[in-house]
């Protein structure tokens, strides 16, 4: 079944307990926390603090998605306060490699993101430290954004070139994802899904959470 991880970039900060809990009993697979630094990415959002503070209330697996530069400075940060996955911007870093070893040597899972634009060969030399890859269906940097086309076809190769290599590592797509696109996004094969503005603008976040979850590559 396909996984979904709701963006709580979507939530309402002032009650982020109270929505998490709603997608947590909604049968929410993992928490997508988006941190931006107005660096490398336009916006800022939260920090290791807040996660901090969350970890509090949920047990919810913790996906943090890093669009920070400088990386490397701040995984301890993240990893203390209680993230289960790290992703770091590929474009963020001179010294992936390096980065990834970090992340997993400081007990969490690893991921790297690759941006819109950013070829799927440089995964080429760090496919057997990976715990997943994130593909971003938008620009980094807002929620809310249009899926650019381009990415069913992007998707399409990353699943082929892990199959090539012989990896199994689970792909993620983050933004513009919705009940309109989400079957073709898996159908491409995608198997963890970011969501933020249709889950958490919909009427009803549990019965989204529920559509979404069936949404189904085989289709
Ligand atoms: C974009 C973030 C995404 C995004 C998802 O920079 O990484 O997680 O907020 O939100 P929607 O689903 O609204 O595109
Ligand atoms: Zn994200």
């Amino acid at each position: 079944m396909i996984k979904i991880a709701p963006s709580i970039l979507s939530a309402n900060f002032a009650n982020l307990a109270s929505d998490i809990k709603i997608v947590e009993e909604a049968g929410a697979d993992m928490l997508h926390i988006d941190v931006m630094d107005g660096h490398f990415v336009p916006n800022i959002t939260i920090g290791a603090p807040v996660v901090k503070s969350l970890r509090k209330v949920t047990d919810m697996f913790f996906d943090v998605h890093l669009m920070i530069e400088n990386p490397e400075k701040h995984i301890k940060d993240f990893v203390d306060a209680g993230a289960n996955l790290i992703t770091v911007h590929i474009e963020a870093t001179k010294h992936a490699h390096r980065l990834i070893q970090m992340i997993k040597q400081a007990g969490v899972k690893a991921s790297v993101a690759l941006n819109p634009a950013t070829p799927i060969n440089v995964l080429d030399y760090i496919l057997d430290d990976l715990d997943m890859i994130l593909v971003m269906s938008v620009n980094p940097g807002f929620g809310g954004q249009t899926f650019i086309p381009a990415i069913f076809d992007k998707i399409t190769r990353l699943k082929e070139y892990l199959r090539d290599h012989g990896k199994s590592i689970p792909i993620q797509v983050d933004g513009g994802i919705g009940l309109n696109n989400i079957d073709k996004v898996c159908k491409c094969g995608a198997e963890i899904i970011v969501s933020g503005t249709a889950i958490f603008n919909s009427d009803n976040i549990k019965e989204t959470i529920r559509i979404m979850k069936k949404a189904d590559g085989n289709k």
